[in-house]
């Protein structure tokens, strides 16, 4: 009997997931409820509802349509609009967590209070506020090196860095004013100076295990420059860490993690089920926590799930059961290397609506080296993943966010640059990409940084 799998959402992040799903000795029939038509996925979909993705009673009502026998949500926002909780209610389990413990995402003060109380090492000084009592003097108590944190889900836009996108404390004070305001609460926290670097662990409820260690690229130029954006690309490397990094740095996370799902269930009463995604801080002062999302990261995810090499099916049904501890959860010890074609313009004013052409050929899987439902785990040449694109009679059209990844794997990050490289250039259009993501002139800055941090 095929596995019925229903995946919530749509881009590069689902469409990585339901490949990955293709890839398993079951069976599997994949279902999909997303804003858009994604071409890769809806290529690997047995049926597609076009929905909002936090319309718990449309998707609820596909599941039963479906007979799905288990879910996966990719973006954070229907896992915080209850969605998981509803297909549960209706008796559906999912991979992925209820809303009572994704609050790890969207509360960034619930998870900075909850490493506080449970005394758990790899926290930042931070204070949250819900009047402006004592705001001026904590500002003051941090001095030049500052963080203002809306507490909500702001698709990334609540996160303002001192120096980066605040100058000086007035105009901190003014931000968390206006998230006060706006939301009741504000965290403002010490600024965390090192390397950051994604861990992902799968989580049963009870016991952790660590995907390869990542790292993403948020600035929109080269050199990192330009706006903040949803991530320009990241890559990983064949022994699953980073280079920047020491062995202790991922032992160090791993343990923050490991820690910090025994503290949730212990504060809610509820399991949480799903990735847990860690935001790390490599410091002189060892590993600190910037933030845990409560799903894969997207582009990470398309590091890490190419090289999975346990069923992907077993490893949700685990999660599902409460049984990860006696799943051998093993990844392929290749590097990985992931670049996002966005559309001109991009993140400020994206073009929209424009053409482009993917691996010399007109539209999803045209010439491209991509093949859905290709079970082997691919390597030596490029991989795309669609995102933020429409798929019309004619061609692929851009929707104005991240639109294709291209993704590289070999033996070493060099390698494969040069593969996902290959990718990014082949598609053509009015879309550009960074070029100096996974080179070893960028790597190379990242461990000298850390050097001069360590001493
Ligand atoms: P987002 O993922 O959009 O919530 O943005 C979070 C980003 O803000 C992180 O990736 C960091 O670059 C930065 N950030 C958040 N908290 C801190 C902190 N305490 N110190 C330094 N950077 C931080
Ligand atoms: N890599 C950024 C994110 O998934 O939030």
């Amino acid at each position: 009997m095929a596995k019925k799998v229903l995946i919530i959402g749509s881009g590069a992040r689902e469409h990585v997931i339901a490949e990955t799903f293709m890839r398993s000795r079951h069976e599997v029939e994949i279902f999909v409820v997303g804003g858009a038509k994604n071409p890769g996925l809806s290529a690997l979909a047995k049926d597609y509802l076009i929905a909002d993705v936090c319309d718990v009673a449309a998707i609820v009502e596909f599941a039963r349509k479906c007979g799905v026998d288990f879910a996966v949500v990719g973006p954070e926002a229907p896992i915080a609009a209850g969605v998981v909780d509803g297909l549960l209610e209706a008796g559906f389990k999912s991979a992925s967590p209820l809303a009572t413990v994704g609050r790890l995402e969207s509360s960034k003060g619930f998870t900075r209070e909850l490493l506080s109380k449970y005394g758990i090492a790899g926290n930042a000084r931070f204070r949250s506020f819900d009047s402006e009592e004592g705001l001026k003097e904590f500002f003051e108590e941090l001095g030049d090196d500052f963080v203002v944190k809306a507490d909500g889900l702001k698709g990334g836009k609540g996160v303002k860095v001192s120096g980066d996108h605040l100058n000086g404390k007035a105009e901190g004070l003014e931000f968390a004013l206006e998230c006060l305001r706006e939301d009741g609460r504000v965290v403002v926290e010490e600024k965390l100076i090192g390397q950051e670097f994604s861990l992902m662990s799968f989580c049963d409820g009870n016991f952790t295990c660590e995907m390869p260690a990542v790292q993403d690229h948020k600035r929109a130029f080269d050199g990192d420059k330009g706006g903040n954006t949803g991530g320009m690309g990241s890559y990983s490397d064949a022994d699953h860490s980073l280079p920047f990094l020491r062995s202790s740095d991922v032992l160090e996370a791993a343990e923050i993690t490991r820690n910090v799902a025994k503290a949730l269930f212990e504060e809610t009463g509820t399991e949480f089920k799903g990735v847990m995604y860690g935001g790390f801080m490599a410091t002189k002062d060892g590993v600190k926590l910037i933030e845990y999302n409560a799903r894969f990261g997207d582009p990470e995810v398309m590091n890490v799930l190419p090289l999975l090499k346990t069923d992907f099916v077993d490893v949700c049904e685990a999660i599902i059961n409460g049984t990860l501890a006696d799943l051998p959860l093993e990844f392929e010890r290749k590097a990985t290397v992931c670049k996002y074609l966005v559309p001109n313009g991009y993140p400020d004013d994206p073009v929209k609506g424009e053409k482009i052409l993917v691996g010399g050929g007109e539209g999803a899987g045209a010439d491209s080296k991509s093949v859905p439902g290709d079970k082997s785990i691919p390597v030596n040449a490029f991989r795309i993943y669609y995102a933020s694109v429409d798929q019309r009679e004619d061609g692929l059209y851009l929707c104005g966010s991240r639109a294709v990844n291209c993704v590289g794997i070999a033996d070493s990050i060099s390698e494969a640059e040069k593969i996902a490289e290959e990718g990014a250039c082949s598609i053509s259009g009015p879309v550009f990409h960074r070029h100096d993501i996974g080179t070893a002139e960028l790597i190379e800055k990242r461990v000298k940084m850390m050097e001069g941090l360590r001493g």
